[in-house]
């Protein structure tokens, strides 16, 4: 599938606190669902939505995610000594998946300021955001959902789930009008508002099609929910200029950056897995519950 849009944020710079201990010294990004970290997830959804370049917003101790996108010259030099193909093929699609560059987020800020550190490599273009941490399983890629709905309307196109009320305070939660089925024109947005005061039970996905403009809205917002510079509170900003939209994406989504979250992605990644899926089935068929 062609788009316009040809670029991807990735912001990777948080702590991951919600998965401690494990992210004590990997990168929540490189949290393995299955076979792949779950970052691969999200740049390969990117590409397979026809994006061909990925900026990741890093900080310190997040080089693994940068060696993981490079080639691996001695890795590859011992499977191919060893005759294994298959291995060798997995290896080194990762290196050719995308383009990567990396931007360092010096301070965590907020999501909205991780973004703002990548207004150079992105330029005057509309880009994606992609956060890692929401794994979606879907026939099309859900960035590629978005981008025909950017293709269309020329505009800023976030991605939506429905969520039960008590969850809401966990993201950020739209105020929006459907215009035709699935389809919403935002008329406001806030960043983890208390239940009673949610507008409505549409949670934003970290899937969003932004145009540059954005990043003007970013330097003019005011540290918000956590203290921190929300991407939610740029895009209200945004929406004083320009019209932004929102899409009940096709797919099912898994916060991975959650322990509970991520157990139910790896059943159903491995259920789903080309050759893991069918043993791991008659394996979970004989687990006594
Ligand atoms: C971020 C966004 C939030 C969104 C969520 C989706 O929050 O700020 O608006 O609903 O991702 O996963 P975080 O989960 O990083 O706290």
């Amino acid at each position: 599938m062609h788009s316009s849009v040809r670029k991807a944020v990735f912001p990777a710079a948080g702590l991951g606190t919600r998965f401690l201990p494990a992210t004590k010294s990997v990168p929540k990004e490189m949290l393995s669902l299955v076979d792949k970290p779950l970052i691969q997830y999200g740049v390969e959804e990117c590409a397979a939505a026809g994006l061909t370049q990925t900026i990741i917003v890093t900080s310190r101790g997040k080089t693994t995610i940068e060696d993981h996108f490079d080639l691996s010259y001695e890795l590859e030099q011992v499977l191919e000594r060893r005759g294994k193909a298959d291995l060798l093929e997995a290896a080194r699609a990762v290196a050719r998946l995308t383009q990567v560059s990396y931007v360092r987020q010096a301070e965590a800020l907020g999501l909205g300021h991780a973004v703002l550190c990548a207004r150079e490599q992105v330029g005057p273009e509309p880009f994606a955001v992609v956060l890692s941490d929401d794994v979606i399983q879907s026939v099309a890629p859900c960035v590629g959902q978005l981008a025909a709905v950017h293709a269309k309307y020329g505009a800023s196109v976030i991605a939506l789930m429905e969520v039960p009320r008590e969850q809401i305070s966990s993201y950020g939660s739209v105020d929006a009008e459907e215009v035709s089925p699935g389809l919403y024109r935002i008329r406001s947005l806030v960043e983890k508002p208390k239940p009673a005061e949610a507008p409505s039970n549409l949670a934003i996905i970290g899937r969003y099609i932004l145009t540059p403009a954005i990043f003007d809205s970013l330097t003019r917002i005011k540290p918000g929910a956590g203290g921190e510079i929300q991407l939610t509170d740029g895009m209200r900003h945004l929406l004083g200029s320009e019209p932004i939209y929102g899409l009940k994406f096709e797919g099912k989504r898994f916060d991975a950056g959650d322990k509970q979250g991520f157990l139910r992605a790896t059943v159903e990644f491995g259920l789903a897995h080309p050759t893991l899926g069918g043993a791991f089935r008659d394996y979970l068929r004989g687990v006594t519950l």
